[in-house]
């Protein structure tokens, strides 16, 4: 069963099709919440003890009808959430042929065309954001991997000691530099790389949940003063809780004048630069030394396709250079595994490539667009039902507070959750809970959109 004939295969596949396409119709109409019972599941899998095999089509029935019970769905137009999209069907496609074919992306020597389709993507990107020609970058699995990856070539770049001798090689403790409302994977991200989470620095906000370049200032003066290395300035575009902007030309210039590391966390915020009409809000990215824009969010791919870009490619190849000979090739310009934190890789780039073939950039744009109007929509129907909005993000997050009648924010978010009918997140921007809405979903119609505020003011 492990290998099929190429008509038992072809049967399967083509029942696997329509099960899917009546699965997607099914999970878009019904609740965006869980439905299952986690410890009943827990106690079937008991019984899933691998000792005896069972048919194949069985299995996947069974995975289908779980899943379409057992996750937060984010491919239902009422998830407002988190940046997770409903994934585009193009993308969807590009799994299917790279499961095919499983090309190995550590050479380019084993895959010499999905390497030069991936570089292909990773320039158009780059051109796209504004960075120098010479631009350079990969896909990556996150964005905590690409911004992981930032961090490295910070590190590098700002001693030639570090790559021997790492943290020690600094003579004295490190700092970087992002908002209090950055994505604090960052924290994670501080400890894996051996600088301790410690070297993080949390700048305030300047009221409205953007980086104060002030406050940015006085603390590196502050750092150094007191025998600190500051090593990098992220800013971020489109906040995780508050979808705002950082000032990134301010960001920018005080990178440049501190002589440091300027990276832009542009993970979401990133997919802007498909819209004529917004891409303008990103002013300031194409300053950036590295950019990390997750196609898996805002540019609606399956999960785990993001890019790390860097005006700084020979850096890159100092960073994760590597010998062996058991590669087919090494080639520190071209050779994933030579640029980059994995060394097996999957085709994750040919997601974007074919959407992005698919619909053009004006399409993504149009999808981008979109989001933004669903969210103008919410917020006129919200304000006008006495709702109070926090933030000012130009793109497509939402925070609103409630009017007092309705309660506290957490257990209003609880009770829409609950009922399955639509998906928000309660968050904290500025001081304040507030009701985070995000509209990623490609699909959502005005009768979701009514169906959300009726949930939201308890009708
Ligand atoms: C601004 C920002 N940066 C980084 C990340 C981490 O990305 P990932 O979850 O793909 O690792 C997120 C996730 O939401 C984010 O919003």
């Amino acid at each position: 069963m492990l290998f099929p004939t190429a008509a038992e295969r072809r049967r399967i596949e083509d029942w696997l099709s329509v099960n899917l396409s009546d699965a997607l119709a099914r999970l878009q109409a019904g609740p965006v919440s869980p439905t299952i019972d986690v410890a009943s599941f827990r106690a079937e899998l008991q019984t899933h003890d691998f000792q005896r095999p069972r048919p194949l089509e069985e299995i996947l029935r069974w995975v289908i009808e779980r899943l379409g019970a057992g996750i937060v769905q984010m491919a239902n137009p009422r998830y407002f959430g988190l940046f997770n999209p409903g994934a585009t069907f193009p993308a969807q496609c590009a799994d299917r042929i790279a499961s095919l074919f499983n090309p190995q992306l550590a050479s380019s020597a084993s895959s010499p065309v999905p390497v030069e389709l991936e570089a292909h993507v990773i320039r158009a990107v780059a051109r796209r954001a504004g960075l120098p020609t010479g631009a350079t970058g990969h896909f990556a699995t996150g964005g905590s991997e690409a911004n992981y990856t930032a961090l490295l070539c910070a590190l590098t770049a700002a001693h030639e000691g570090f790559a021997g001798d790492g943290a020690r090689a600094f003579a004295g403790p490190l700092k970087f530099y992002t908002s209090r409302d950055c994505h604090i994977a960052w924290l994670k991200i501080a400890h894996q790389a051996g600088i301790g989470r410690n070297a993080l620095r949390l700048v305030p906000t300047d009221g409205r949940g953007r980086l104060d370049p002030q406050a940015l200032l006085r603390m590196i003066a502050e750092d150094r003063a007191a025998g600190a290395i500051p090593i990098m300035i992220v800013a971020t575009a489109g906040t995780t809780g508050g979808g705002m902007i950082d000032p990134l030309l301010a960001c920018a210039q005080i990178a440049q004048a501190e002589g440091i590391w300027y990276h832009v966390d542009a993970a979401w915020g990133g997919a802007a630069i498909a819209s004529e009409r917004l891409r303008g809000l990103l002013a300031g990215i194409e300053r950036a030394q590295s950019l990390t824009i997750d196609a898996h969010k805002w540019l609606a791919t399956t999960m785990g396709c993001a890019m790390f870009v860097t005006t700084d490619g020979p850096l890159l190849s100092r960073v994760f250079h590597a010998s062996t000979s058991f590669m087919p090739s090494s080639n520190s310009s071209v050779d994933p595994y030579l640029n980059t934190v994995q060394w097996s890789r999957r085709f994750l780039g040919l997601r974007l490539f074919i959407a992005l073939e698919a619909a053009g950039w004006d399409g993504l744009g149009v999808h981008v667009e979109r989001s933004v109007a669903v969210i103008e929509r919410i917020k006129e129907r919200l304000v006008a039902a006495g709702w109070t909005v926090a933030n000012d993000s130009g793109l497509a997050v939402l925070d609103v507070l409630p009017p007092a009648a309705l309660g506290e924010v957490r257990a209003l978010v609880r009770r829409v959750v609950a009922s399955g009918r639509a998906w928000v997140a309660p968050t904290h921007f500025e001081g304040r809970d507030v009701v985070r809405i995000c509209a990623t979903h490609g699909e959502t119609t005005s009768a979701d959109v009514d169906e959300l505020v009726a949930a939201l003011n308890g009708q």
